[in-house]
């Protein structure tokens, strides 16, 4: 009898704990969507620290997009040689600049995600861009963040006339897609995803579920029916884009919309695209009536100065399919701290590191005791090495107090052991120097012109006592 009694009490008490732990809380990461059971400070799977917040672990059954109802629907398998160019029809967005960071225009069904900081310009954007492209179909509007007074405001003042546009102030994410059905857009606009709910799942909005549940179910929604998708992403303080990465896997394309808050130039830079290359840049300037083109921004990011001064220099970066030419200035400083400062503003700091290493061993100019800045001018960032010899020449400029002459130009990766080694397409970045003046050239030994430019000296550098010798 007792035994029964316990047998039952047990199974019970089972079911019990089974009901208990299927709605136990969870704990979510916000950076990297890693679930786990109890509260930490940091991450276990990213290591980041304070991302982990509270969601409930209860089974959610969301309802899928299944693609509209009569839809001629994609779910059977279809030979990959019929699926051909005729998808990769691409449509213009009428802005020059942000077709070429696309690839060339935007293809139907494809989901973008511009991320950017907080009023660099990302709504006007995408409003001037839907304005743009009236006359080729449908296009909606959806702000989870704005009201539609405001955005109506805001397009008057920047002389839209975006009557074709259909505007939605919603954040359910099922009222979004029955209103999709309705308006069948050629193109979405979602400004942000950040603010989308799907009534489906229980956590907040802007929580790693809610951010992936209704992107995916939005990029699903574009592939079936070829609408393009853009998604505002919001990014956090470290400059990423908030929510989970998962959003950066789902997504066609990654754009970032960055910008010097000093300046007025803004820079759509892609760090994905499936339909393109990813080093192409788009220039922008805010002005008083919205975001205007820059088609030639080369000589954007030089300073203004007519004088030669110590501690800048010149060079040509090539971005995508452009060059551009660009100033880096270095100040270096007696220092006074134990530890000397290193501070970089658009470069990488460990290649500065590495490059004032050579610099004291190959270079024979210790740097040790000083404390060196270096920024590029115009809010650039540059991952080339090509810029390494105008580094070396700026910090070596200022440090001598010898100005290099304006009308230089330098070019050249710089090796370990102090070798100079050449770039690609140097004779592009020459062309482009000419192009805007510069009369004299240091290059890397092997990169030979192949060309003759009149009116530019070329000086070819092997080493970099080569360099040191010359300035
Ligand atoms: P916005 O597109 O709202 O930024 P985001 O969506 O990325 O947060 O841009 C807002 C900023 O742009 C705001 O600080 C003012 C500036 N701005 C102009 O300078 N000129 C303009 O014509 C507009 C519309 C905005
Ligand atoms: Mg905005």
């Amino acid at each position: 009898m007792l035994n029964k009694d316990n047998v039952a009490f047990s199974a019970s008490f089972k079911m019990m704990s089974k009901t208990r732990s299927s709605q136990r809380t969870r704990y979510q990461c916000t950076e990297c969507g890693a679930v786990q059971n109890k509260w930490s400070g940091q991450c276990s799977g990213c290591l980041q620290w304070n991302t982990m917040v509270e969601s409930l672990a209860t089974p959610d059954a969301p309802q899928r997009f299944t693609g509209w109802a009569g839809d001629p629907s994609s779910y059977h398998p279809v030979p990959l040689a019929g699926v051909s160019a005729e998808t990769l029809q691409r449509f213009h967005t009428g802005l020059e600049e942000l077709d070429r960071v696309l690839g060339g225009g935007v293809v139907p069904g494809s989901a973008i995600l511009l991320g950017g900081d907080p009023g660099i310009g990302k709504s006007t954007l995408l409003l001037q861009m839907m304005d743009r492209i009236q006359g080729q179909g449908r296009s909606l509007y959806v702000t989870g963040e704005e009201s539609l007074s405001q955005v109506s405001m805001r397009a008057q003042r920047l002389g839209l006339a975006v009557s074709e546009v259909d505007a939605l102030a919603e954040v359910s994410l099922e009222r979004i897609l029955a209103a999709l059905k309705e308006v069948r857009p050629g193109l979405l606009v979602v400004d942000s995803i950040q603010t989308l709910y799907s009534e489906a799942i229980q956590s907040a909005p802007g929580s790693v579920v809610q951010v992936r549940e209704c992107a995916s179910q939005l990029v699903r929604m574009a592939k079936q029916t070829r609408t393009a998708v853009f998604f505002v992403g919001h990014v956090t303080k470290e400059g990423s884009l908030a929510g989970p990465r998962v959003l950066e896997h789902m997504v066609d394309c990654v754009l970032y919309f960055e910008g010097d808050s000093g300046s007025r130039y803004r820079i759509v830079r892609s760090f994905k695209n499936r339909y393109g290359s990813v080093n192409e840049l788009g220039v922008f300037a805010m002005t008083e009536s919205g975001l205007r083109e820059v088609r030639n921004p080369s000589a954007l990011f030089l300073s203004r100065g007519e004088d030669d001064l110590p501690g800048s220099a010149i060079t040509v970066i090539r971005e995508g399919s452009r060059p551009l030419l660009i100033e880096v200035q270095a100040l270096v400083d007696e220092s006074h701290a134990s530890a000397p400062r290193r501070l970089t503003v658009g470069l990488d700091m460990n290649r500065i590191a590495m490059l004032l290493a050579v610099l004291s061993r190959h270079g024979g100019m210790p740097v040790a005791g000083y404390d060196v800045f270096v920024n590029l001018v115009g809010g650039m960032r540059v991952n080339e090495t090509a810029v390494d010899l105008a580094v070396i020449a700026a910090v070596v400029s200022c440090l001598r107090n010898r100005p290099i002459p304006r009308n230089w130009i330098l070019l050249g990766e710089v090796g370990l052991s102090g070798e100079v080694r050449p770039v690609a397409n140097g004779d592009e970045r020459l062309r482009e120097a000419v192009k805007h003046g510069f009369t004299y050239a240091v290059v890397p030994q092997r990169n030979a012109p192949r060309e003759n430019y009149p009116g530019l000296e070329l000086m070819k550098v092997r080493t970099l006592r080569d360099l040191m010798a010359l300035i």
